[in-house]
């Protein structure tokens, strides 16, 4: 219950899905949470619901997101780089992605994290600290037609590393978790009815468990990252997709 009392935790895209999950378990777990989100009501919600504090925030602008790490007042322990978009029918293969919409999208998935660790780095650089980024299987493995997704993604990961191997020294961990398919809003909207998505072949052949993942499943490794428990993980790119990424299995489908 207390694994992270005392603790002053940002979390970009707390107010829905995985972010949502990730808010209610750590203030369950004590710690103060900032929720940087660009929806207000969804934000307003669930502070509300869970005790944090929300701070309205478009994570790809730099002004938002420095207005997000003056909240913690100078104190902050986890940074927990979770907001992304999968805009799908917009986003596509390369030849048919429009210039605005891959800048778009890199600046949401990619700048953000860019952004939130050059402001949130010298507050973590204090006391030490945690920070918990979020690819995707998408950065893993070849997924056609998001192009734009999968470079951030996997541009994530490497990030990840390099930060890893650069701030260890100043006490920072920084680790990556990579889901896929978690049930949440993104998800849904990723495959919409009226596409040729077969949800049925998908779950029976795709993913070894055969079922999705919830947000709170990932919300519980975000948690472990975090807390001190981790204490030696550092550079870590953690797959929690119920075996999806790894199924070499593609026999039947
Ligand atoms: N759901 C999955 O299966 C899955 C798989 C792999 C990776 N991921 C990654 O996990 C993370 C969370 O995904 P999710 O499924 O919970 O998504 P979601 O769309 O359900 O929730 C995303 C949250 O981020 C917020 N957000 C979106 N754009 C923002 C912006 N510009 N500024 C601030 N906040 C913004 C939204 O308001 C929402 O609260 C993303 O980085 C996503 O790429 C999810």
């Amino acid at each position: 219950m207390n694994r992270l009392n005392g603790k002053t935790v940002i979390i970009t895209g707390g107010a829905g899905g995985i972010g949502r999950a990730g808010t209610e378990l750590f203030t369950a777990e004590g710690a103060r949470v900032i929720i940087a989100d660009i929806s207000e009501k969804a934000g307003r919600e669930t502070a509300a619901a869970t005790g944090a504090e929300f701070v309205k925030c478009d994570v790809s602008r730099s002004e938002d997101v420095r207005r997000v790490i003056d909240a913690a007042d100078g104190k902050l322990d986890v940074l927990y780089n979770n907001a992304g978009v999968y805009w799908n029918g917009r986003d596509g293969r390369i030849t048919d992605i429009e210039e605005d919409v891959w800048e778009k999208i890199i600046a949401i998935n990619l700048r953000s994290v860019f952004l939130f660790c050059k402001y949130g780095l010298p507050l973590l650089m204090k006391n030490g600290g945690s920070i918990v980024n979020t690819a995707s299987s998408a950065g893993m493995i070849g997924i056609p037609d998001c192009d734009a997704y999968t470079a951030t993604k996997g541009a994530i990961v490497q990030l990840t590393k390099s930060m890893a191997a650069e701030y260890g020294r100043y006490n920072v961990r920084v680790n990556c978790i990579s889901p896929a398919a978690i049930m949440t809003p993104m998800m849904r909207q990723s495959n919409p009815e009226n596409s040729t998505f077969d949800e049925e072949r998908f779950l029976k052949l795709r993913t070894p468990l055969r079922r999705y993942g919830t947000p709170e499943e990932i919300a519980k490794v975000a948690l472990f990252l975090a807390s001190d428990e981790a204490s030696y993980l550092n550079g870590a790119v953690i797959a929690a997709d119920g075996g999806i990424t790894i199924n070499g299995d593609l026999s039947k489908c």
